[in-house]
């Protein structure tokens, strides 16, 4: 059935980024895992190493994006840095919040932030059959740069190698003394004119 106009708006004004390896987040992302179905649990890896991952993994940096007027936490997304470069490992919203313009608003403020950290080169590596995720990383500059057969489990399936150089198109301005940070408003800083751009732009549709 067509979504309505008022189904598929969303203010990305109402959503902020916060870190999920202090608490009481780490609990919080246990129990939206609970509430996902088994089909995405199992093949986006929605479980106990992703929450050790948190607590265990000093390169790994997960963010939650949170709706305060609730529900609470609706998506989160994780990397690991590393000698200049960035692995993305993971990047997921709850099914009812896709598909409203904010994964490509929350993976901008991502590479913003990665650029600000003097981040050179982001990776990631993506399911075959995920049109929708390999579409948004290609509008927001990933090319696609090898492939690894049947990499991945529950189902078998190849994953799609791709890649990014930050460049002049993200803007990196930062503030004198600035210290970088993922945390905050979604539409915070330079990423503001973006994020409002692509709301509203998502809004008129
Ligand atoms: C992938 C994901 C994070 C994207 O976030 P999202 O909020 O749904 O995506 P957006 O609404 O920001 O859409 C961004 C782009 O995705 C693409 N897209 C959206 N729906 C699509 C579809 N059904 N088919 C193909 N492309 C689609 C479009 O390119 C869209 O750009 P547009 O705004 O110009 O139309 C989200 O859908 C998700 O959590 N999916 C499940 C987990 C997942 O697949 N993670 C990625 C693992 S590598």
């Amino acid at each position: 059935m067509e979504e309505s106009l008022s189904e598929r708006s969303v203010d990305p004004r109402e959503f902020r980024i916060v870190r999920l390896d202090v608490d009481p987040w780490p609990e919080v992302l246990r129990q939206f895992f609970a509430r996902q179905d088994e089909a995405d649990r199992s093949g986006f890896f929605l479980g106990e190493a992703l929450l050790s991952e948190l607590k265990w993994v000093d390169v790994a940096e997960y963010y939650g994006l949170v709706r305060p007027k609730g529900p609470g936490l609706v998506g989160f997304m994780g990397a690991w840095f590393v000698d200049g470069e960035a692995e993305i490992h993971h990047i997921f919203l709850e099914p009812s919040w896709r598909m409203k313009g904010l994964g490509r608003i929350f993976l901008r403020r991502f590479m913003q932030y990665s650029a600000k950290r003097h981040v050179v080169s982001l990776y990631l590596e993506v399911r075959r059959s995920n049109e929708r995720a390999r579409s948004l990383y290609r509008k927001l500059g990933f090319s696609e740069t090898g492939e690894r057969k049947n990499y991945y489990s529950c189902p078998l399936e190849d994953a799609i190698l791709m890649g990014c150089r930050l460049s002049g198109d993200v803007p990196v301005s930062c503030r004198d003394g600035e210290t970088p940070s993922m945390e905050g408003d979604l539409c915070k800083d330079s990423a503001a004119e973006v994020c409002l751009d692509e709301g509203k732009a998502r809004i008129l549709q």
